[in-house]
């Protein structure tokens, strides 16, 4: 700004200068006018992109809540081990600079207002309480994944952000119960609470919460919940899960009894895992060629069973988990129907006979494990 509006004040000296050096020439009023039209757009450029600054309110509710933190390099290692690089970013916070342009901050181009916020692997160690200025803002992406925030709840003010999209609290050491709350944000496209603490760090989710996902989180697309122990949940309450959903990540969480087949034939789906729930049980016979799942990870649950001849109708199948889920008996010839498959562990299950001549047709096939 300083440099433009020297340039408009002393546009008028300037003039004078030339005026005296090539008086008898009459183009420079003409180059005056030339000056003048610059100096104009410039103005209108720089008011432009104050509107786009962020308001005091914003960089002060920023900074209040950089203030519940110490920073420790601790609460981040797990992202050293998933190869994120963590660094405290909120250190280099600062008042005089305009926080639309702090490290993790996103702001609105047109509004200048706050809607985004990536603090994961900033070392964040503390807890969230409910009066924190953070809910001032609207965000409608907030990832604060990779951080220490035990032995804090997910804070019940969360329902204030009531224009989230997507959440990510991904090993964010948050415990306790998953509170209803979660389920009254009706725009949320992607959630994330995966963690894998043991108890009695780490979250749980029971059945009503569940319920309130099912009904109100109908815009789902990514449902993330690794590690969450959902033990008490019978996982036939899933069935109704949103038809929006594509990507649906169940690891170790404790799940118990039947899966339920629809599942697989949800529309958009090409995610899903469901690996470590030891005593999960799926039925792959009703499974049809309607199913879009790309990605399946069955490892170390229970089947108990023969390998159904309709595994063969997971055609668009890039990736076969079923390591050790207690399959017995033969790997039926269908599974040489899988064209796409580039992954398929078999291993540590109960076979029994030859390898299939159809495995002869997975071309794209680059590891299989069997025993
Ligand atoms: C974390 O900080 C401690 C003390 O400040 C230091 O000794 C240690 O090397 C740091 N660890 C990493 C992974 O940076
Ligand atoms: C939140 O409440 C605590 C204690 O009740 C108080 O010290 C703090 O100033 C409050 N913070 C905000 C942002 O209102
Ligand atoms: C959550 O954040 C972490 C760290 O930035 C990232 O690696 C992960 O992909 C995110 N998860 C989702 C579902 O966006
Ligand atoms: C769905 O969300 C609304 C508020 O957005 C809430 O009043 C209602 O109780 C929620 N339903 C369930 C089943 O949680
Ligand atoms: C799923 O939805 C159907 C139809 O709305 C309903 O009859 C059924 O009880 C629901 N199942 C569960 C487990 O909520
Ligand atoms: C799987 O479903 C089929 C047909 O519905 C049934 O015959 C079979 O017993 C089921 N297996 C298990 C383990 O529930
Ligand atoms: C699937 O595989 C079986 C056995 O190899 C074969 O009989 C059947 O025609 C195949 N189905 C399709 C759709 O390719
Ligand atoms: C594996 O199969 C053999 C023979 O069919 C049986 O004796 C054994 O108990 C089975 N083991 C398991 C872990 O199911």
């Amino acid at each position: 700004m300083t440099v433009d509006r020297y340039w408009c004040l002393c546009l008028p000296s300037i003039y004078n200068h030339l005026s005296v050096l090539v008086n008898s020439y009459r183009k420079v009023g003409w180059l005056m006018w030339c000056y003048q039209l610059l100096c104009l757009q410039l103005v209108l450029l720089h008011s432009l992109s104050f509107a786009n600054l962020c308001s005091h309110e914003q960089s002060s509710a920023l900074l209040q809540f950089k203030q519940h933190f110490s920073l420790s390099n601790s609460s981040s290692t797990t992202c050293d081990f998933v190869g994120i690089p963590s660094y405290p970013k909120m250190k280099y916070w600062k008042e005089d600079i305009d926080c639309c342009s702090w490290d993790g901050v996103t702001c609105d181009r047109v509004t200048g207002q706050v809607i985004g916020l990536d603090l994961s692997c900033s070392w964040l160690y503390g807890s969230i309480p409910s009066n924190s200025s953070l809910f001032l803002l609207s965000c409608q992406k907030l990832n604060l994944a990779f951080n220490d925030f035990f032995p804090s709840q997910i804070p019940s003010d969360f329902v204030r952000f009531q224009s989230l999209t997507h959440l990510n609290l991904t090993f964010s050491i948050f415990s306790g119960q998953v509170l209803i709350q979660i389920s009254h944000l009706p725009n949320l496209i992607s959630l994330a609470l995966g963690d894998l603490q043991p108890w009695p760090r780490g979250l749980t989710l029971e059945t009503l919460v569940m319920k309130g996902i099912i009904q109100n989180l109908t815009k789902l697309e990514e449902l993330i919940l690794d590690g969450v122990n959902m033990s008490p949940l019978a996982p036939g309450h899933l069935t109704n899960l949103t038809s929006s959903l594509m990507l649906l990540s169940l690891g170790n969480c404790g799940l118990q009894g039947s899966f339920p087949e629809n599942i697989f034939h949800l529309p958009n789906l090409h995610t899903l895992k469901l690996q470590g729930n030891q005593y999960l049980k799926c039925n792959f016979s009703k499974v049809d060629g309607s199913s879009s799942l790309r990605y399946l990870d069955v490892s170390y649950t229970s089947f108990s069973e023969k390998l159904p001849n309709t595994i063969g109708n997971l055609k668009h199948l890039s990736h076969l988990d079923m390591e050790k889920c207690n399959f017995i008996g033969p790997v039926p010839m269908s599974i040489g129907n899988l064209t796409q498959l580039s992954y398929l562990d078999l291993s540590d299950n109960n076979l029994s006979g030859h390898i299939p001549s159809s495995l002869s047709n997975l071309e794209q096939l680059i590891r299989f494990v069997k025993q």
